[in-house]
């Protein structure tokens, strides 16, 4: 099984240094930096604008993975695609029409991703197989970091792999929320091509990191 794609998220880095934190992650072997948009109304936490991606996009060339905790979603599209976003995730609760957002995410030149609560039904994949580059499986409720992984999630994982692969599509598996060396390659076993982890990279401050990160890649 190759290894997983590693995206740390900068919810869990010091915010007072958040450029170096980017910097650290980069030289560490983070695969894509993951960025929690959080609007203190679809979940309850307050996080990163489109401004602070911008200030950001200078600090490193690897992939931006905005996951967008927002509701409504569409209006924020377009300003995190120009702050330098480069895969947009959105949870389908977050507008009333998944089929058009997710559309518009690849016409303004973003792969576009879908993420599943741990209550969403993933029967929902099958209608937008073709739409989407990424699919994400929260193993956590969104909202904060540092949360304990919920064990459904790996059926989950599994469903989503198996739906994925009867419709052709290549699509990248992510897991996000409490994704830590000791569940990674179960998540990876179960068909996950990308993992989210907070806790698990920056546990142990930057000397850690690449540590950190080789061990979530296994
Ligand atoms: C939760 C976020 C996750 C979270 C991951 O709403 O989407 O990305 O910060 O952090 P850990 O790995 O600490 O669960
Ligand atoms: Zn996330």
């Amino acid at each position: 099984m190759p290894a997983p794609l590693i995206c740390p998220s900068i919810l869990a880095s010091d915010f007072s240094r958040l450029g170096e934190e980017v910097r650290a992650l980069d030289a560490a072997g983070a695969d894509w930096i993951h960025v929690d948009v959080m609007d203190g109304h679809f979940v309850p936490n307050l996080t990163i604008g489109p401004d602070v991606v911008k200030a950001l996009r200078a600090h490193t060339d690897k992939p931006f993975d905005v996951h967008l905790m927002v509701a409504p979603v569409d209006p924020w599209l377009e300003a995190y695609r120009k702050a330098g976003a480069d895969i947009l995730s959105v949870h389908p609760e977050s507008g009333p029409h998944l089929h058009r957002t997710l559309g518009q995410i690849r016409a303004i030149g973003a792969r576009a991703g879908i993420v599943f609560n741990p209550a969403t039904p993933i029967g929902l994949l099958e209608e937008v197989t073709d739409l989407v580059d990424l699919v994400l499986i929260m193993s956590v409720n969104p909202g904060f970091g540092g949360q304990t992984f919920i064990p459904a999630s790996l059926d989950k994982i599994a469903r989503a792999r198996a739906l994925l692969d009867r419709a052709g599509s290549t699509a990248i598996l992510q897991v996000d929320g409490g994704v830590t060396a000791d569940n990674a390659a179960a998540c990876v076993a179960a068909g996950a091509t990308a993992l989210v982890a907070g806790t698990a990279v920056f546990r142990g401050g930057p000397e850690a990191y690449a540590a950190n990160i080789a061990a979530l890649k296994g």
